[in-house]
């Protein structure tokens, strides 16, 4: 069914019972770096995130909060969506479980699944937790009452239900995962489900409910309504059209290459799921990773325990790079890990300010003061020159294999090494020994040109975990030609052309007063008020003098990146290029512009205003946009013409 180099990875689809937190976070992250590693090694790769709308736990939640469900969803789906886009999470589908088409599709599976006689009619009684949406039996609870998931109290249900025939099913399930070592990962999990559901025996599923009305009616007998694990877990095929009017995409894509799912739904992705496409007549997804979760204190952090961390604060003062980098690198996936700010702190000075940061600084700094900012061409290697070389030729390959096991930290771990070597070379060589006088500049040009080389391949390779750093890094090396920023491109050293142009920038990542920091965030991730946008009432201004009009440094800027800043509904956070220098800006425009828009445009800044610190980031200056009458507000451009940097006056 699938052509190939095809790559269809799945996150699970997440509960709009509130804001998604830093656990939820972490799987898409993971999903969204595996995507981008397939896209950029060459495949074509379908990435789908979403969310589970239905079940009683929804309805109870909408109910509490006054709202009809599907307007109390469609508020926490925009939500989920803002924070993907703030995450630089690029999804290729958002899966909505009360799409219609999805709806359709799954009455319609819900009746062929009928038609083959997989399911039946009958009478459920049972013990179901409605915050896991799950069923389970007397000897399964905690202490005779409590779910085994979640520990809250399970309610006795007695009903009149459809079941699914899984007992039909297990000895193929037993038989199939015994010859296919790979589909569940870790192995550990594999024996978990062999052992405690597959070989104590299957019950049937009950696959529907009559006691709430908020899920997908079965349409041949509408007072039930379809089990919310069978609607959910569907939609990863509804989603490429499988029951519905077109199916390329279920042709191209399925089965999925691999879905991630947290370790507390193994059971439902690697039992339910399973039996029911193969009673389909599907194929099953070649791999199912399960993830550890992400600790707090070492308990589970989850909304309805109440102990959550909210990527917005942290993104706002660190940027999505670093949480993303500290996601992908703090624990190995498939493990639990603790979430700590010290932690992530530690991880930003020592990992990204330090050891990345300061090579690419160091660097372009050394390239600026020796050779007037231009890439030199090498000379002929010496033994510590071709050492460094054969290990960034290495990492490639060995950055890959870590990658394709979904090993994100030892990929990562794979890199840094790289990034040491790169320092240590810096000392062995002693660059600023050499610049002392002519007879160095041979080497020192062979040494410069070998850092720069290694830096773009290192730039190369973090792009699936940090996109915005790699291209910040492409951009300080000065690179425009975006072959250079391939995969490809670093398959052998030296493809790094000599007579670019660095262009010194900001460091990447700002030391942290680490104990100052951990106050503020401590403090319950309080940002600084946001400015009231003011509504000038445009008095006659005072007559000035020329020289007045001079004390303004207003420059051409472009646009090099836009996004709307977490948690403010009027701010825009801007980097911009003047040409020599990039800097961050903020402009409370971001209910009249749509930030992709204004990326290449090319806008004017007032340039010498003292920065301003704005719910944790610096405001390097102010945008001018001209005013309407009702206060709206429209940037000014400059023409395509004018150059970046260029003075006005
Ligand atoms: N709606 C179901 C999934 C249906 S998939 C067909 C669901 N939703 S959920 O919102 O409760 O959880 C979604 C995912 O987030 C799960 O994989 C879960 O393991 C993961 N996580 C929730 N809290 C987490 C942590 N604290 N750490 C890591 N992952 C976490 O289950």
């Amino acid at each position: 069914m699938q052509d190939r180099k095809t790559f269809y990875i799945t996150t699970p689809i997440y509960y709009p019972s509130g804001k998604l937190h830093i656990g939820n976070t972490y799987t898409t992250v993971a999903a969204d770096t595996m995507a981008r590693f397939k896209k950029m090694t060459g495949y074509d790769t379908y990435f789908l995130t979403g969310t589970d709308e239905h079940g009683q736990k929804i309805e109870r939640r909408a109910q509490e909060a006054g709202k009809d469900p599907q307007t109390f969803v469609d508020e926490i789906v925009a939500d989920t969506k803002k924070l993907w886009q703030l995450m630089d999470v690029e999804y290729d589908v958002f899966m909505r479980t009360t799409d219609p088409d999805h709806v359709k599709a799954i009455q319609r599976i819900f009746r062929r699944m009928l038609d083959q006689d997989d399911i039946y009619r009958s009478v459920y009684e049972g013990q179901y937790c409605a915050s896991c949406e799950a069923f389970w039996t007397a000897t399964q609870l905690v202490d005779g009452h409590g779910c085994p998931d979640c520990g809250k109290p399970t309610e006795l249900v007695q009903e009149e239900s459809y079941f699914f025939r899984m007992s039909k099913y297990q000895d193929w399930l037993i038989q199939y995962i015994e010859d296919h070592p790979e589909f569940i990962q870790p192995p550990s999990r594999a024996n978990e489900m062999l052992q405690n559901f597959l070989r104590p025996g299957l019950q049937d599923l009950c696959v529907s409910r009559t006691t709430f009305s908020w899920g997908v009616p079965v349409d041949f007998d509408p007072k039930h309504v379809v089990y919310v694990w069978i609607d959910a877990l569907f939609n990863y095929v509804t989603a490429l059209g499988y029951m519905g009017d077109d199916d390329t995409l279920l042709q191209k894509y399925w089965p999925a290459q691999v879905q991630l799912v947290g370790k507390d739904i193994v059971r439902f992705h690697t039992i339910y799921w399973p039996i029911m496409l193969h009673s389909l007549g599907l194929p099953l997804p070649r791999q199912v990773f399960a993830h550890g979760w992400l600790l707090f204190g070492n308990d589970k952090m989850s909304k309805s325990k109440g102990n959550v961390v909210y990527p917005p604060p942290i993104v706002a003062r660190y940027g999505a790079d670093a949480l993303r980098y500290y996601l992908m690198r703090e624990m190995p996936f498939g493990a639990d890990g603790n979430y700590t700010n010290r932690a992530l702190l530690n991880r930003i000075n020592s990992d990204l300010a330090n050891d990345l940061g300061n090579l690419v600084r160091r660097t372009t700094a050394m390239l600026d003061k020796y050779f007037g900012g231009v890439i030199p061409a090498p000379n002929a290697y010496e033994a510590v020159d071709q050492a460094l070389i054969d290990k960034t030729e290495a990492l490639p390959p060995a950055f890959e294999e870590e990658m394709d096991a979904l090993q994100f930290s030892q990929a990562l771990q794979e890199v840094w090494r790289v990034v040491s070597e790169c320092n240590r070379y810096i000392d062995l060589t002693q660059p600023w020994v050499l610049g002392r006088d002519e007879s160095g500049t041979p080497r020192l040009q062979t040494v410069l040109y070998v850092l720069a080389e290694a830096i773009r391949v290192i730039g190369v390779l973090i792009y699936p975990v940090m996109p915005t750093t790699s291209r910040r890094i492409h951009q300080q090396l000065g690179i425009e030609d975006e072959a250079l920023t391939t995969w490809d491109s670093i398959n052998t050293f030296g493809a790094l052309p000599s007579g670019g142009k660095v262009q010194q920038g900001e460091a990447l990542f700002p030391r942290i007063d680490i104990e100052k920091d951990l106050a503020e965030l401590e403090q319950g991730d309080q940002p600084e008020p946001e400015p009231e946008p003011t509504v000038p009432e445009t008095p006659a201004k005072p007559e000035i003098a020329f020289d007045d009009f001079e004390k303004l440094s207003m420059k051409v800027a472009r646009v090099i990146s836009c996004e709307a800043m977490a948690g403010s509904d009027k701010l825009l956070q801007f980097r911009l290029s003047l040409g020599q220098e990039e800097r961050t800006v903020l402009s409370g425009i971001a209910k009249y512009h749509d930030p992709a828009t204004l990326v290449g445009r090319k806008v004017i800044l007032l340039c010498n205003l003292a920065p301003r610190k704005i719910r944790g980031v610096v405001s390097e200056g102010m945008l001018l946009s001209a005013e309407n009458p009702d206060g709206s507000l429209y940037l000014l451009f400059a023409d395509d013409q004018v150059q970046e940097g260029a003075e006005i006056g």
